[in-house]
């Protein structure tokens, strides 16, 4: 499937759903605005892989990433590690809740898919 639609109303805020494109997980995480002051505050320029949260999102509160790790290739666990956004077990990367390398092998972000908004409660994925 070329395209894939979300339904944003599933996902409250605080949880990152998994969802499916191309046979690819994306994560789609309803960011509290805690993480989005965070996030925002982050001094990119320190980073491996430097963007700013606002190159990485269209709405602050919604992240949606692929949920692919760019080191080798596993799933990262959602709402763990260091820098509270997802932790690679495989050989323990740590990204941010922007999906920003900030620890261990990775060499870049999670990647963004290209998607929109369709309306207020939808995304398409493609
Ligand atoms: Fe994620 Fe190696 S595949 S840290």
């Amino acid at each position: 499937l070329a395209k894939v639609e979300i339904s944003l109303a599933a996902v409250p805020v605080g949880k990152n759903a998994v969802f499916e494109w191309r046979n690819k997980p994306i994560f789609v995480r309803h960011r509290t605005p805690q993480e989005i002051a965070r996030e925002e505050g982050v001094n990119v320029t320190q980073l491996r892989d430097p963007q700013d949260d606002s190159a990485r999102v269209q709405k602050p509160e919604w992240l949606i990433v692929i949920g692919i790790c760019t080191h080798l290739g596993c799933i990262p666990i959602a709402n763990a590690g260091d820098f509270g956004g997802y932790y690679c077990p495989c050989h323990g990367s740590h990204y941010d809740a922007s999906g920003r390398i900030r620890k261990g092998p990775a060499p870049l972000n999670l990647e963004v898919p290209q998607y929109v908004f369709k309306d207020e409660n939808t995304v398409v994925i493609g």
